[in-house]
């Protein structure tokens, strides 16, 4: 028997087999009942008098408010569009070349010449010509001749982004281009006064 641990041998014996009273360190004790006072107003707090948001209401509470910052965000990137100017800021280019490459070019083609979608380096534009024309297109797609309504999948920054690259298309003139959807003759217009 080691002798450092005989204080700690408690003289009762069973079997030859005898108890050792290990005694815990003070501040694991006080660690344990701190966190049975701890669990108690925990669950006071949470679950009899309900004081605090679980966390299914405060994960709600919080996509909620993310949810209003987007909104707001996005207001105020349509209140501006009128006045934005394309950038020629290559950083932000690049990410519009990307963002063109991988969600626009499937219907405009690689080099905006058009496939599905209409042409975007020529200069015809079914809804304007103006830079912030083709925001409010990509906005707000055409859901009936089958553009995309962007807003909600692009944040404003990347909207503005692909916009400002595909200005930089504009007359580049691509091999295979398609040609002009807008150049109807006037006379296929219903006239309103037959
Ligand atoms: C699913 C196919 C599709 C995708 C994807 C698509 N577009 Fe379009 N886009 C169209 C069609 C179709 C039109 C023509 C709408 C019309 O006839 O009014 C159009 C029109 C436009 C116009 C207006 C052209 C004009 O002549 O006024 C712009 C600008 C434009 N798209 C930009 C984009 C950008 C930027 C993206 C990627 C973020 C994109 N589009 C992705 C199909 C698409």
């Amino acid at each position: 028997m080691n002798d450092s641990l005989e204080p700690l041998l408690l003289d009762h014996e069973i079997d030859g087999i005898r108890e050792l009273d290990n005694k815990l360190p003070r501040w694991w004790v006080w660690l344990f009942y701190g966190s049975i006072l701890f669990a108690i107003g925990y669950l006071a707090f949470y679950h009899v008098f309900r004081a605090g948001d679980l966390m299914a209401a405060e994960y709600e509470k919080e996509m909620k408010k993310g949810q209003e910052i987007k909104q707001r965000a996005l207001s105020q990137f349509e209140a501006s569009i009128d006045t934005l100017q394309p950038s020629n800021d290559p950083e932000v280019l690049a990410r519009g070349r990307q963002i063109f490459a991988t969600m626009c070019s499937p219907c405009h083609g690689p080099q905006g010449q058009g496939l599905v979608g209409p042409n975007l380096t020529d200069d015809y534009w079914i809804h304007g010509p103006l830079f912030k024309d083709n925001l409010h297109v990509i906005l707000n797609g055409v859901p009936a001749k089958g553009m995309v309504t962007w807003k909600g999948i692009l944040k404003p920054r990347e909207i503005y982004s692909v916009a400002s690259f595909i200005y930089t298309l504009r007359g580049t003139h691509p091999p295979n281009p398609k040609p002009p959807e807008n150049l109807q003759p006037a006379k296929t217009e219903p006239s309103p006064y037959e």
